[in-house]
């Protein structure tokens, strides 16, 4: 196999640790700290393919926002005045531990790097420039300019418009396997980078490559 020469990489849960933003406020929340943080999530994606589906498209700073508020309601509420520091957070989430490093050895073997993300630009341009990574990313690439969520193969060809080259040239890394399933069904080379070690699903749109964090990426 040729080496890809593009490295593309999902943000949130592969790059950024999404539950990053209520680990910081975890002694406020009490023991519902986690469900909020589940929940939180679950929803923000579950928004981003019901609102694809139906054209209805709002940014993911508004879902998140929107995702947030559903997940407190079922946790019975925030405590007074956290709704706008977790928010907060979410545009300064922690880069996971092996990012930096990974990001660095590819750079240094000459290869192009970048982000696609359902993040809105603005949120993604805080969170990597927040977690250091500015000069680590050639390019970064939103579906808010096609205004549809990943799966769909739009978000996918957005890589191909950018840098001009064939899905077989781009290896394409994420922790969310639902991602990989899109990726590895629009043709790239795939990495489930499976942070969780979650059972595998999508088994008919299965990984090129299944590693437990960044770190195994490059031989
Ligand atoms: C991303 C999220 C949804 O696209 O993981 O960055």
């Amino acid at each position: 196999m040729i080496e890809p020469e593009i490295f593309v990489f999902d943000a949130y849960g592969t790059l950024f640790d999404v539950h990053s933003a209520v680990a910081r406020h975890r002694e406020a929340l009490g023991p519902q700290a986690d469900r909020l943080s589940d929940l939180w999530r679950a929803k923000q994606l579950e928004y981003t393919w019901t609102r694809s589906l139906m054209g209805a498209y709002r940014d993911f700073r508004a879902l998140t926002a929107d995702a947030l508020d559903h997940a407190a309601a079922r946790c019975g509420g925030l405590p007074e005045g956290l709704r706008l520091p977790l928010l907060e957070a979410y545009e300064t989430l922690d880069a996971f531990p092996d990012v930096i490093p990974t990001l660095e050895a590819l750079k240094a073997r000459g290869r192009r790097i970048a982000i696609l993300s359902n993040g809105a630009p603005g949120m993604l341009a805080s969170a990597i420039h927040s977690a250091g990574l500015a000069t680590l990313i050639d390019v970064c690439l939103s579906v808010d300019e096609i205004m549809v969520y990943k799966t769909a193969p739009e978000a996918y060809r957005l890589v191909l418009d950018r840098f001009r080259v064939r899905p077989r040239q781009v290896s394409f890394q994420s922790a969310n396997r639902w991602d990989i399933a899109g990726a590895a069904r629009f043709g790239f080379h795939t990495v489930w980078i499976n942070r969780g070690g979650l059972p595998d699903e999508y088994q008919d749109l299965a990984p090129g490559r299944i590693l437990p964090g960044l770190s195994g990426l490059l031989p």
